[in-house]
């Protein structure tokens, strides 16, 4: 029997359960289901005494407004909104605590105050006392920009100062620290992440300011995580990055402005956070040349394209059944690729423990980079280095076929700028003539897997 007055809420994905169960069937996470009052959002009818009001069609074209963008003025930020802020958009920054949300978000909020004093930027923290805020912003040495700075977090003081305001930028730090009185459950609670995202969105539209929300990304089901809000904002920019790696990326998964899976990349400093204009130097910086299980990939993220190492290290198992580790890339994906290896190509692996990593903690997540992680296998089991001055890109299908992946022509054009001389490549590019022309870069296409094992050996 469910209890009245009460459901079972996930705090990863928001999903209600009439009684408490260890694992969600909906995201798949454990122990994140807590209890909470219902009722906080929910109403049983529309009231019978009030009519609605007729609503106004209107054809598809018609004048539009020219969408004027607010410039962060750092240019990866600029990049992955899809060019500058949209007045009244909403941006939601999720990811694990300690990796960098308060500090951008203070940067941005300071850079746009001092480059435009019309433009008013307020800084409200729930999360840090203001003198805390004050030496990151003395350490950042962004103390003189004309921040509006306030620790609070009672949304209905929030709303009524804003109200007043003629602001342009709020960034609420986090939403998981806000609370409303209406709402009975906990702060960080489903409903009270939902309930104070809710006002503070409607505020933002009807001001016409941009609103960021910092959301932590929380393992435990303690509090919101901020997936549960992603249907109510206008873009979702997470900030990803592993924590020995001083370099940051923050990726739009959701962009209601611009293009998404957009990335942004950064590198955590003693002053903050540095933009970073040529992440394919920096992720290629520590690569070593001649060793075996190292090749480059040509890869795509985003508008931009970005070449990264992929090292693959195999080894005689010592374990029954052999192991496989992945940094950095889907297992399922390595797993496909190794059954290709070993049924199409009659490799024998099923005696190694293969272990694959993307070097700097970069997550790949595109197929184009399964050409790649062959190669760095058939590299180390054979262990024979492949030529420094190559990259590879390519799809492999089931049959072994290596299939084309898009924008070659960018993929090339990169390495070619970071002084690589040849590359191996699908077979039928796309656009087959102008991948050639006018390129100093020598391109072996490869129509299947069995040949690059022929080509290389
Ligand atoms: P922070 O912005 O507080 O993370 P979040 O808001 O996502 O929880 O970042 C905290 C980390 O960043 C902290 O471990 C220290 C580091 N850091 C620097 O390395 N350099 C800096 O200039 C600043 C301000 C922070
Ligand atoms: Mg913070």
């Amino acid at each position: 029997m469910s209890k009245k007055g009460v459901e079972f809420v996930c705090q990863n994905c928001g999903s209600t359960y009439p009684k408490w169960q260890g694992k969600c069937d909906s995201c798949g996470e454990w122990n994140t289901i807590v209890e909470e009052k219902s009722g906080g959002e929910g109403y049983s009818s529309i009231s019978p005494k009030k009519k609605g009001r007729m609503i106004e069609f209107v054809p598809l074209t018609g004048e539009e407004k020219a969408l004027t963008r607010i410039d962060t003025g750092i240019k990866e930020l600029n990049r992955v909104t899809g060019g500058g802020l949209v007045p009244g958009s909403v941006i939601l920054v999720g990811g694990d605590p300690g990796i960098g949300k308060s500090t951008l978000l203070l940067q941005v909020t300071a850079k746009i105050a001092s480059s435009n004093t019309q433009d008013e930027c307020y800084y409200i923290s729930g999360e840090e006392a203001i003198d805390q805020v004050r030496i990151r912003a003395k350490r950042l040495h962004l103390e003189t920009s004309p921040v509006k700075l306030a620790s609070a977090t009672e949304v209905k003081d929030i709303i009524a100062t804003l109200e007043k305001s003629n602001a342009s930028v709020v960034v609420i730090d986090s939403i998981q620290t806000m609370y409303l009185d209406e709402v009975e459950s906990t702060p960080g609670s489903v409903a009270q992440v939902r309930a104070c995202a809710y006002e503070l969105i409607k505020l933002a539209k009807k001001k016409g300011f941009v609103l960021f929300l910092v959301g932590h990304v929380t393992k435990q089901g303690a509090i919101a995580g901020p997936r549960v809000l992603e249907h109510m904002v206008d873009t979702v920019l997470y900030f990803e990055g592993e924590r020995g790696h001083h370099f940051r990326i923050l990726r739009a998964v959701k962009n209601r402005f611009g293009a998404t899976d957009e990335i942004g990349v950064f590198e955590m400093q003693d002053q903050g956070l540095v933009e970073v204009e040529n992440p394919s130097a920096l992720f290629l910086a520590e690569r070593q040349g001649n060793v075996s299980g190292s090749c480059v990939f040509a890869g795509i993220e985003g508008s931009r394209p970005v070449l990264v190492e992929i090292q693959a290290l195999v080894s005689q198992t010592s374990y029954a059944s052999p192991k496989r580790a992945v940094v950095g890339w889907d297992s399922n994906r390595l797993a496909m690729v190794l059954a290709v290896l070993e049924t199409r190509c009659g490799m024998n692996l099923s005696s190694q423990d293969i272990y694959l990593n993307i070097a700097g903690g970069l997550k790949i997540t595109e197929p184009a980079a399964d050409l790649a992680v062959a190669m760095a296998v058939i590299s180390s089991l054979t262990n024979k280095a492949l030529p420094s001055d190559t990259v590879i890109f390519g799809e492999i299908g089931l049959s072994g076929e290596i299939r084309a992946v898009s924008q070659a022509s960018a993929r090339l054009k990169e390495a070619e700028k970071l002084g690589f001389k040849s590359a191996i490549a699908p077979s039928n590019l796309i656009n087959k003539e102008k991948v050639q022309k006018n390129r100093n870069i020598a391109v072996h296409e490869i129509g299947n897997v069995q040949r690059l094992i022929n080509w290389f050996s």
